[in-house]
């Protein structure tokens, strides 16, 4: 699993501290990223000492390392609908963390988050919006005062070039996401594309995140506002936790 800057000790104390607040029986949706596979380790050892729990993977990547770690995992249709359990809560990462706010006046914790450093926002998405709790966790290095990263953009392949003349349009600069080791672009899980949109500072993300959201051939953009409800933060020996 792909693994972005900052200690990789500080990303196991801020998984581990979101993974111990599980509780017997819950739904629990499994992010993506290093961060999110250290808390998933955690519960794969919690499974292992008896914890009764089900897990909803938000990625090939996350669905595959849940299954070493001996989790029971269900389909988001079986964990959401008539007579489902639904998702207790979601345990996911972040590539920037801007507690400060989503531009909304009177929000007073209200973090902004850009994901999709692993291409998975699409479903990040669709599981820590749908979870009752959204506990985010990141090492110091993901901390901003303002977002100002790029936005990681889903697209349809057909609508590539729609969508970056749109994203243009609006201030930003897009740049196909391409494969590290590969020759030719990323492709998501769902078999399309990834534009990295870059703003500069983006001081008022709900805005934009409705932009790009009504932007025809955008699948789903990077940019969670209104969706977090505990950021938990692992340093070099401790852990905060915002709420
Ligand atoms: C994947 C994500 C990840 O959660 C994000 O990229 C953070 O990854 P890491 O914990 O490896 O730094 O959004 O789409």
């Amino acid at each position: 699993m792909k693994t972005s800057g900052g200690s990789d000790a500080a990303k196991r104390r801020a998984g581990e501290s979101a993974a111990g607040t599980v509780d017997d029986g819950d739904v629990v949706g499994l992010g993506t990223g290093s961060t999110a596979a250290h808390a998933i380790r955690r519960l794969g050892e919690r499974v292992d000492a008896g914890l009764d729990i089900r897990g909803v993977a938000t990625s090939f990547a996350s669905r595959e390392l849940a299954i070493e770690c001996g989790i029971p995992l269900l389909d988001l249709d079986e964990a959401v609908g008539a007579d489902a359990p639904g998702i207790d809560l979601a345990i996911d990462g972040a590539d920037q963390v801007a507690v400060g706010g989503t531009g909304d006046a009177g929000d007073s914790f209200a973090p902004a988050l850009i994901k999709g450093g692993g291409a998975a926002h699409a479903r990040e998405k669709l599981v820590d919006a749908t979870a009752d709790r959204f506990l985010v966790v990141a090492d110091p290095s993901k901390e901003a005062a303002v977002l100002d990263r790029a936005v990681p953009v889903e697209v349809l392949a057909s609508g590539r070039s729609v969508v970056a003349e749109a994203v243009r349009a609006v201030g930003g600069e897009p740049t196909l996401r391409r494969a590290e080791r590969k020759d030719g672009p990323v492709v998501t899980d769902n078999g399309n594309l990834v534009l990295d949109c870059a703003f500069g500072d983006i001081p008022e993300p709900a805005a934009l995140a409705t932009t790009l959201s009504t932007t025809p051939g955008v699948v789903e953009h990077g940019i969670f506002v209104d969706l977090a409800d505990e950021v938990h933060v692992g340093t070099t020996s401790d852990v905060r936790v915002l709420t």
